[in-house]
């Protein structure tokens, strides 16, 4: 079996990963039904943040340790998405504080997080790159998704829709990164060996990120009252019929078990470029 010794990156050379440091709603007081007075997008969208503070935290801890000897423009890169992510986590720390301030419990969905995070301490990095390269490919999906069509944060307010698309633009920016690193961390390995790891683990972190969502989604609507059939219906219909979020990404989410994949075979950096005029203030110098 052939090892590809020297992986060259798909990822455009002209690329500049630019943490942009921005603070959204502090001091704001959010309703309860932010998005749009929808019950379902606010909550699908409160279960999402919910995951970031500490999942991105694990996206760092598992890039960074796969970090030396990285070329140098990958090594740039990683430190420009560590730059990103922990802003990132900063963020919806606070976004998730509106959350909790709106009246929902949120301690037992964090710990949910916390739980399943906990269970991939001690086992080999590797699979946890594998998980981190998945997720990354789930939020770079979504990223996409969210700012190609405005429809999703329809009714949100100014600052919080800034928030959702400050993220989203910048996962997009550094989508290439954590599967760079993979192929960095994975050169020895036969091609069949490192398309069977990452298959794999993106079915389970797939399985596993919907139905915690769904899960989470649920709690907070039942903790609107909202219950029972009215509940899954009201959320399958949000999530598989309009907008439909999870419909839509079904082709970009296939995408990565073919072969040659990788994450800038797509570039939509022109989804970057249409709303990044509003951060030229925030740009941080380039980290590489
Ligand atoms: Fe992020
Ligand atoms: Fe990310």
């Amino acid at each position: 079996m052939a090892h590809a010794k020297t992986a060259t990156s798909k990822t455009p050379t002209d690329l500049t990963i630019t943490p942009r440091d921005r603070r959204f709603g502090r001091g704001q007081v959010q309703g309860r039904w932010w998005l749009g007075g929808d019950p379902y997008a606010s909550n699908f969208h409160n279960a999402l943040s919910i995951t970031f503070p500490r999942g991105e935290a694990f996206f760092v801890d598992s890039v960074k340790s796969f970090r030396d000897g990285a070329p140098p423009k990958l090594a740039g890169e990683i430190r420009a998405f560590i730059m990103q992510e922990v802003m990132h986590s900063r963020e919806h720390v606070s976004f998730n504080r509106r959350v909790a301030d709106a009246g929902y419990k949120v301690d037992h969905l964090e710990q949910v997080v916390a739980d399943s995070l906990a269970l991939t301490k001690g086992r080999p990095e590797i699979l946890n790159l594998a998980v981190t390269l998945a997720l990354e490919h789930y939020t770079a999906m979504m990223a996409h998704e969210m700012l190609r069509d405005p429809r999703y944060f329809e009714g949100a307010d100014a600052e919080t829709l800034e928030m959702w698309r400050w993220h989203a633009i910048e996962e997009i920016e550094h989508k290439g990164v954590a599967f760079d690193t993979w192929m960095h961390a994975t050169k020895d390995w036969s091609r069949a060996k490192r398309w069977r790891v990452k298959s794999i683990m993106m079915l389970i972190v797939t399985k596993n990120f919907w139905a915690k969502r769904w899960d989470a989604t649920l709690d907070l609507l039942a903790q609107d009252g909202i219950t029972g059939a009215k509940a899954k219906l009201g959320l399958a219909r949000y999530l598989f019929g309009s907008p439909g979020i999870v419909r839509k990404l079904v082709p970009a989410w296939a995408a990565f078990f073919m072969p040659g994949f990788h994450p800038w075979n797509h570039d939509d950096r022109a989804l970057i470029g249409k709303y990044d005029s509003d951060y030229v203030d925030a740009r941080m110098p380039a980290a590489a």
